[in-house]
């Protein structure tokens, strides 16, 4: 059983319907609007960063939940010079990026440790290593994902449950579309493969994370050889 949060989003979107084909049960979430269509009908609305939301959230789909995969999609970034930065603005992605993440997380695991299994797959990014100009809080917010599973694996390890993030590169859908044509072709460039990511293999490193209890504690690049 699959919890997938930002299903409005272009990756999540992606996974949710791909998972679904697959004969997956997925619940999804949304944030700002309820997408139309048969599929997304039992969807919840759901503030990541609101932990009251999340804790309620989970207390109404908890009985249903078994096997449980939590996939942490959900995400904003926000573009400035950190001189140039509202101290609101930057909190909020740290908000939603760590601290909601964490939230959805410390309110599954109870559930994944009664049943002795679990798999969390949180969605993070190559810009936590690299540095991007104008993307201080969105690399902070990833780069404490890399901290942050490393001991909720050592919390949890004994209870068969893994905790992982992707660190994703570039890929075809989502938020590269708020990026400029012309810087798109640069960031092209850095990629070995020389295209951005098509999410099927992100779909594919997700069941890799599943079906792979030894793997915790641990952030795997999925970037094309990016350099
Ligand atoms: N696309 C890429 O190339 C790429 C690269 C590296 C990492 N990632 C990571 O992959 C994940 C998905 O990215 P994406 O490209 O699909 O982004 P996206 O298209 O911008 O989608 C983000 C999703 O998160 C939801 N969301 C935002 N704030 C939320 C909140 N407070 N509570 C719950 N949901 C919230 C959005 O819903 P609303 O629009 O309704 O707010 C939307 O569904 C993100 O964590 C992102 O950092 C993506």
């Amino acid at each position: 059983m699959i919890v997938i949060t930002g299903i409005t989003g272009g990756i999540g979107n992606y996974l949710f319907n791909a998972l679904l084909e697959k004969g997956e049960t997925v619940i999804g979430t949304y944030h700002l609007a309820k997408p139309s269509g048969e599929q997304y009908k039992d969807c919840h609305s759901l503030d990541i960063s609101d932990n009251a939301q999340v804790e309620a959230f989970v207390k109404k789909i908890g009985n249903s939940l078994k096997d449980i995969t939590l996939i942490n999609c959900a995400g904003i970034t926000y573009n400035t010079f950190a001189h140039k930065s509202d101290p609101d603005e930057w909190a909020k992605v740290i908000n939603v990026n760590l601290t909601g993440t964490f939230f959805l997380i410390r309110a599954v695991l109870p559930l994944m440790r009664e049943q002795n299994f679990g798999r969390i797959i949180n969605l993070s990014s190559i810009v936590a290593s690299t540095g991007v100009i104008g993307t201080s809080a969105y690399a902070a917010s990833k780069a404490g994902l890399n901290g942050m599973v490393k001991s909720i694996a050592l919390e949890n390890a004994k209870r068969s449950i893994t905790i992982n993030n992707i660190n994703l590169g570039y890929f075809k859908v989502g938020m590269i579309d708020s990026v400029p044509k012309e810087q798109q072709e640069k960031i092209k460039e850095k990629i070995a493969v020389n295209e951005f990511g098509d999410p099927d293999n992100l779909l594919k490193t997700i069941q890799y994370i599943r079906e792979t209890p030894y793997l915790t504690g641990s952030s795997i690049d999925l970037n094309g050889g990016f350099n």
